[in-house]
Parts: C-alpha cells; sequence; structure tokens
C-alpha cells in the first residue's frame, strides 16, 4: 500500500525580527502565503522490521539528504516514537521546492511526511497532536501543515488566522545557490549592532490588502527583516530587487531567508509578462509563475 501527499511551498509577506532570546530564537511576526509550488511525499508500506528508507527524486534532488538528517526522516522517526510503532516505511520525496531557497522546501516535506504516515500507519493522530509535532520539527513546519495563509508569532509556529478574498498572482526568482536560514539570522545580529536597518513595517497593509484583494496595497506593504542580511551576504539579489521594479512587479522581497525573490503581479496574466522579462534578465537559475494561497498537504493518491 502506497499514499502520496503533495505539499506547498511558502512564503513570507511580512516577517518582522525581534532581538534573539536566550535560546537563540528571533521572535517573529510574520505573514505567511502557501502557493502552487509543490514536492510529493510518497510513503508504501515495506516488512515489519525493515525500517526506513528515503529517496529524492525531481529536479531539486541533487542537494538533499537521504538520511536521519533530512526533516523528512525525522518527521517519521518522531511519529514512530510518539505512537510507539516501528518506524517501517519507504519515502520518496519528489522535489520540486528549491533546496535552502526560503521557500520552506524542507519543512513541507516533514509536514507531508507526518501526513501520509499517519495515514499509512492508521495513527489517526488528531490534529493537534500533529501540530504538536510539527512545532518540534521546525519553526516552519506548522504552517506547512496548515497551508493557505496565515499570521506566525514566537519562532513562527504559533499560528492565527488571516482573513484573505481571492488569489495572488506572483514570480520566483529562484536565485543560484542557496543560504542557510541560520547564517542569515546571524548576520541580521550581526549588522543590527553596526547600523539601524530599514524593515518590514506594514503588516496592517499587508493584513488590509489580503482582506480587501488589494494587490496594489499588498504591493506597498510587502516588508522582510531579514532583506538586508539576505542582501549583504548575497549582493547580486540587489539586482534581482530592482530588476523587480524596472519590469513593472507591484512589489517584490526575498522570500524569509532567501535567496529566493518573489515578485506579486496583479493578475495571472500579468505574472506572464513579469516572468518573462525577469527570464530576460538572466538572473536566476529559474523563474516560476505561481499563485497563493494554496491548500496545505492533500492526499493526491493512495493504492496497493
Ligand atoms: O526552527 P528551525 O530549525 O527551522 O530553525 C532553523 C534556524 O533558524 C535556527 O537554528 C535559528 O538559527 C534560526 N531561527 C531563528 N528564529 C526563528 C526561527 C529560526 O533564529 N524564529
Amino acid at each position: 500500500m502506497s499514499i502520496a501527499v503533495r505539499a506547498p511551498a511558502k512564503i513570507n509577506l511580512f516577517l518582522a525580527v525581534d532581538p534573539p532570546g536566550g535560546d537563540g530564537y528571533h521572535s517573529l511576526t510574520t505573514v505567511f502565503l502557501a502557493v502552487s509550488l509543490f514536492d510529493t511525499v510518497t510513503v508504501s508500506r515495506v516488512r515489519a522490521g525493515d525500517g526506513l528508507t528515503l529517496a529524492v527524486t525531481g529536479p531539486e534532488s541533487a542537494a538533499v539528504p537521504v538520511d536521519s538528517t533530512n526533516l523528512a526522516w525525522r518527521a517519521a522517526a518522531l511519529l514512530a516514537v510518539r505512537t510507539g510503532l516501528d518506524a517501517d516505511a519507504a519515502i520518496t520525496l519528489d522535489k520540486q521546492i528549491p533546496v535552502a531557497a526560503g521557500l520552506a522546501g524542507g519543512s513541507a516535506d516533514a509536514a507531508a511526511t507526518l501526513v501520509a504516515l499517519d495515514g499509512l500507519w492508521g495513527t489517526a493522530m488528531a490534529r493537534e497532536q500533529l501540530e504538536e509535532l510539527a512545532a518540534e520539527l521546525g519553526s516552519d513546519v506548522p504552517f506547512c501543515l496548515h497551508g493557505n495563509v496565515a499570521l506566525g508569532a514566537g519562532r513562527g509556529d504559533r499560528l492565527s488566522a488571516v482573513l484573505s478574498r481571492g488569489r495572488t498572482d506572483w514570480v520566483l526568482g529562484i536565485a543560484l545557490g542557496g543560504l542557510p536560514t541560520p547564517t542569515v539570522y546571524a548576520e541580521l545580529d550581526r549588522l543590527r549592532t553596526q547600523r539601524p536597518l530599514p524593515g518590514a513595517n506594514d503588516l496592517t497593509g499587508v493584513l488590509t490588502a489580503l482582506g480587501r484583494d488589494d494587490p496594489e496595497l499588498l504591493g506597498r506593504s510587502l516588508g522582510n527583516d531579514l532583506a538586508p542580511a539576505a542582501l549583504s551576504l548575497r549582493p547580486d539579489l540587489r539586482r534581482a530587487m530592482r530588476a523587480g521594479e524596472e519590469a513593472g512587479a507591484l512589489g517584490q522581497l526575498i522570500s524569509g531567508s532567501g535567496p529566493t525573490v518573489a515578485y506579486l503581479a496583479r493578475d495571472a496574466e500579468h505574472a506572464i509578462t513579469l516572468a518573462a522579462r525577469l527570464s530576460a534578465e538572466g538572473l536566476f537559475v529559474s523563474v516560476r509563475v505561481v499563485s497563493g494561497p494554496a491548500p496545505g498537504p492533500r492526499l493526491s493518491r493512495s493504492g496497493r
């Protein structure tokens, strides 16, 4: 028997970062949006005692570990421990979401693995139990379990509802190479000891824009405190940000800890024009047209 679950990437429309706490983590205020770029996690039954195996396919597979350092593996191990089951399953990740790109691809895989194995192993976990496991796995995993759109507090793992009407259309500029999240947070802390930094300041604008379906207002209100740190580590992204203005995006921002740049379009057609213009700049390894909100992990196939 096997079960396949599809899980979306996320971008942050707003990300305000407080100074680090004693545990090294930063308190956040963030607006998450799940977008239509999906990994698919397939889990299959194996013989009792065979343990876990992990295989990765798809265009983004090369950079993905296939051992217990992979968050999907850790999700499977955690679910087994908490339910008292043996961790017996073959897991396959079809990676479409770029790695270390600020799109929470690893977190999406972990959330999808929890949902898929809960089905395969028949553990029938309550929603709150899955949410608890998600928060243990990483700050973005609870949102990845949730999908759509949400406001995140704490480490980003405490979620509350956001009113959102209509869809938003985006172009994702996928830059070459990744940026490790801890490095970007550390760079932000370093830069903040040197000078005041421009940051995200219009949460109300973002929430009002989503509630009213007002892309122009949304474009003006986007903000990310991690942007100066990502730009400091990757100065090439400055050109990518400027390219959005020149190409007529309603707004652009670094997604999460980067290096992906998300450009807001007026509508689906504008997104295609924008993608063509941005591709012509030759700044990215790939340019993707996506929309949000996208639903959280969903069963896409189950069979024997
Ligand atoms: O929670 P997660 O394991 O995904 O976090 C990865 C790293 O990102 C942490 O080790 C920390 O350096 C940084 N982080 C942070 N504050 C947050 C979330 C993540 O400093 N709220």
